[in-house]
């Protein structure tokens, strides 16, 4: 299975990813990490890992769709089957969803369909729920609402803060995200097949 990962940050599911496949839990390889932030962490740890990594900022490009196209020429190039979104920072255009439909993953820091968005954590906080926890879902036109492939829950407690919280729900992230990879590869979890 040839992942491509995209990513804007810091990169800590990237690495989780890496992990695994490092420990020969998981049976994919790295591909490539695309970022669209050029002084991205995540391109450092690919870098350091020795995996292709590099960036395609949209500020080089005039629209959205030009800049997507630059990066699916890249995932085309590499012959990739799935495209994971590990803290990608943009909205993908439903042009590019469509290039991978079905084929595209993200991890979202809240148990969906609750909050969806930016700061998943603060919401889930400021809403005074009991139990949080991450999502790994498939990609659709909408934001974070894809068909859910796996979720893992944390308690919130009181003393919680965006920090405390964040944290907790990351080290599920860790586990969660790679899990999702070695299913999809050992077919536990089968993706819905393509028509073309
Ligand atoms: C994670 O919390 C993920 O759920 C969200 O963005 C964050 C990315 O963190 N989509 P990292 O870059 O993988 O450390």
């Amino acid at each position: 299975m040839k992942l491509a990962i995209l990513g804007s940050g810091r990169g800590s599911n990237f690495m989780a990813i890496a992990k695994a496949i490092e420990e020969g839990k998981l049976d994919a390889t790295i591909e490539l990490v695309i970022s669209d932030k050029p002084d991205a962490m995540i391109l450092t740890h690919a870098s350091s890992l020795g995996i292709k990594a590099f960036a395609v900022p949209s500020a080089d490009y005039p629209d959205r769709k030009t800049h997507e196209e630059a990066i699916l020429n890249h995932l085309e190039s590499h012959e990739v089957d799935l495209v994971v979104l590990a803290g990608y920072m943009r909205i993908l255009t439903p042009y590019f969803i469509e290039k991978y439909r079905d084929r595209i993953i993200n991890i979202h820091p809240s148990l969906l369909p609750s909050f969806k968005g930016l700061h998943a954590q603060k919401q889930a906080l400021e809403y005074g729920v009991k139990v949080s926890g991450a999502t790994v879902h498939l990609v659709n036109e909408e934001v974070d609402a894809g068909k859910i492939l796996a979720q893992r829950c944390v308690p919130v407690f009181e003393t919680d803060t965006v920090e405390t919280l964040s944290k907790r729900i990351l080290t599920v992230e860790h586990e969660l995200l790679p899990e999702v990879l070695m299913k999809i590869s050992m077919g536990e979890i089968q993706l819905p097949r393509r028509s073309k």
